[in-house]
């Protein structure tokens, strides 16, 4: 369940023939979850995503089970896009008894086939990531990150699951055009298990991350696991709210 792809070893993660070729050879196993599957993360969705009828996008959907596991918990209208169309057409002959998930090739940093503000939620793990190992990361990152504005209602929610903590991504989320008032996460990876001469006490998972005015971990903040998985939520601010964002923020700003 567990793969990172921190160290960005190839810049193959951005190219959709890369993508292609692995989910051929992949085809067997039938599914992976990256980094966290949802049970991991279902406190989460379930506190941004209260409502069951929201309309859910979840870009780079690869063949996680993610969205099937979604449905099954009762949310009703999750339309998947991946850049790979050999995922999109295994998942879409998979799952084309469940009315309830919806499959469409396309590439994220052009999402020009939906409307404008035609999403409550935008659900990414591990696509910015791979953006991020591409060429042009920097560009493609903007391209990726304008339409999620773009699509996102007033009040909507971009939730990003990525292994880049705040030094390498607030920087591509905290952009004033974006208006977003971000809350951090950070959950370890599945199974890690603490050292045992650890005696720390742990802080809840559920608990947001405090950052400092710059949006960044505070210099004496301890990850406890080296691997963890960061959680940025993303709230689009409609246009009476102040685009200014000061940090430290807590839970109730959201
Ligand atoms: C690290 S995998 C994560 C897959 C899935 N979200 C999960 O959690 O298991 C990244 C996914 O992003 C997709 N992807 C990469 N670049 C993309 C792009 N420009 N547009 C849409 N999807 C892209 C890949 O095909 C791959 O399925």
């Amino acid at each position: 369940m567990y793969r990172d792809v921190s160290s960005c070893n190839t810049y193959n993660y951005g190219d959709a023939t890369y993508w292609d070729a692995r989910y051929v050879q992949d085809a067997e196993m039938g599914h992976f979850d990256w980094y966290q599957r949802y049970s991991g993360l279902r406190p989460f969705i379930r506190m941004y995503i209260p409502s069951f009828s929201s309309r859910i996008l979840m870009v780079g959907c690869g063949n996680a089970l993610m969205s099937e596991d979604m449905v099954k918990d009762g949310y009703e209208d999750i339309t998947n896009i991946d850049i790979s169309s050999v995922a999109i057409e295994m998942m879409r002959r998979k799952y084309e008894c469940i009315p309830q998930l919806k499959y469409k090739q396309m590439d994220v940093r052009d999402m020009s086939f939906f409307l404008d503000e035609s999403f409550d939620c935008v659900i990414d793990k591990g696509t910015l990531d791979s953006l991020m190992c591409g060429s042009d990361a920097s560009t493609s990152a903007a391209r990726m990150l304008g339409e999620v504005s773009r699509l996102l209602k007033a009040g909507g929610i971009y939730m990003l699951i990525t292994y880049g903590d705040p030094s390498v991504r607030m920087l591509h989320l905290n952009q004033p055009v974006y208006n977003w008032r971000i809350i951090l996460y950070i959950i370890p990876r599945p199974g890690f298990q603490k050292p045992a001469n650890n005696s720390s006490t742990s802080r809840s998972y559920l608990e947001p991350v405090p950052l400092t005015e710059k949006g960044l971990l505070p210099p004496d903040f301890v990850v406890e696991d080296p691997d963890s998985h960061f959680i940025y939520v993303c709230k689009k601010m409609d246009e009476t709210e102040l685009s200014s964002i000061t940090y430290p923020l807590d839970v109730d700003h959201l």
